[in-house]
């Protein structure tokens, strides 16, 4: 295990954007984790663990910490006798490989969730979800490492307190747990989720589709919106979809003259498409300097090459300022910002 220094994130990151961190290491087993964790608590700094770097933005100035860069691999699958099947994998395996390995055994759970970019350990941190799916409903348990105790734990899924792009992970009482391995559920009888807008005008009224037509079909979607990561640098959805009170919809439609698109959730609050509210307000495809909003979807916002994370963030504020002052809505970022205070406009 060598453990590095002065290291760009621009190279670690899809975004390709942010300045160096003081120490960077990658690990691939559980007793290198151990260590590189105990190396922190001697130095006393944070440390980050990083997987793909697709969720991730470093800012521009030195951070002063450990980026514990996850290589763990390994996938266990365990067939059962009733149609269904266990499989458990390490957290540095890459998401996609492993969706296209389950699809192409038939196992049915997660072929919505195809083409995210990002590591298996990475998943449960911001519950990943997509076309009608969540992964958290095919998740069985979570091993995470306590970095305060240097010990291996269980979490349950119900433990894990996954939400909307949430978990415990993302909290105070998670801030110790470092992902180790995730265990999931599937099942071989046929269980297409097609009532995803985008899915039921790409398969009308068939319902006989296999596993691997709605890997495709997800394939295509997503060619279809999202930009090439070849091409320019980007995490995804940069912000959450915001989840408001019925009564502000109300007035949104009178402020903004127009219906609103949106889906009541359970407990009748509202949660609307951000996408929406930003092409609405002009943003879509629009580009300043080296950063912007993607043309075929304006909840992604891009780096085109040769931009700073200040010029990116500059531009994040920017737009969360016009959503403020035409909606009343504080955009939250889903994208963890690392080494600053995630600032939220006033
Ligand atoms: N929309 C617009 N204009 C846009 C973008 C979207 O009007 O520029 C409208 C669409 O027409 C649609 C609605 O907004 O009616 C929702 O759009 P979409 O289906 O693309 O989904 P989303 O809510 O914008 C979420 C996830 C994505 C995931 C898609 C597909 C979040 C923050 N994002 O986006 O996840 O791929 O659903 O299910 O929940 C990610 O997390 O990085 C990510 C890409």
């Amino acid at each position: 295990m060598e453990i590095l220094e002065h290291v760009s994130m621009c190279d670690h990151t899809t975004l390709r954007l942010g300045g160096e961190v003081r120490f960077f290491v990658s690990i691939a087993s559980v007793p290198e984790l151990r260590e590189a964790l105990v190396f922190a608590q001697d130095k006393k700094i944070p440390f980050v663990v990083v997987g793909g770097g697709s969720n991730v933005l470093f800012v521009d100035d030195e951070w002063n910490g450990l980026v514990i860069h996850m290589k763990l691999m390994g996938r266990e699958y365990e067939e059962g006798n009733k149609g269904d099947a266990k499989v458990t994998v390490a957290a540095g395996e890459i998401w996609d490989q492993f969706v296209e390995e389950t699809v192409s055994l038939g196992y049915w759970g997660i072929e919505n969730l195809s083409r995210i970019p990002g590591t298996v350990g990475a998943a449960p941190v911001q519950n990943i979800g997509a076309y009608g799916v969540e992964v958290a409903e095919v998740i069985d348990w979570v091993e995470v490492l306590n970095a305060k105790t240097n010990e291996l734990h269980i979490l349950s899924s119900s433990e894990c307190r996954f939400g909307y792009r949430d978990s415990i992970f993302k909290h105070e009482e998670g801030k110790d747990y470092i992902i180790t391995r995730v265990s999931f559920r599937f099942t071989t009888q046929p269980q297409p989720r097609l009532e995803y807008k985008d899915l039921y005008e790409y398969f009308g009224v068939r319902t006989d589709v296999s596993v691997t037509e709605v890997r495709e079909a997800i394939n295509k979607i997503r060619e279809a919106k999202f930009p090439s990561l070849m091409k320019v640098g980007t995490a995804g959805s940069f912000f959450k979809n915001p989840i408001v009170s019925e009564q502000l919809i109300v007035e949104m439609e009178k402020w903004l003259d127009t219906p609103i698109p949106h889906y009541t959730l359970k407990d009748g609050t509202v949660k609307i498409p951000a996408g929406w509210i930003l092409e609405r307000l002009g943003w879509k495809g629009k580009r300043e300097g080296n950063v912007g909003c993607w043309e075929k979807h304006a909840l992604l916002l891009v780096h085109y090459g040769e931009g700073s994370a200040k010029e990116f963030l500059n531009f994040v504020e920017k737009v969360k300022k016009s959503v403020k002052e035409k909606t009343t809505i504080i955009l939250e970022p889903e994208v963890r910002i690392v080494g600053a205070e995630v600032t939220t406009s006033t």
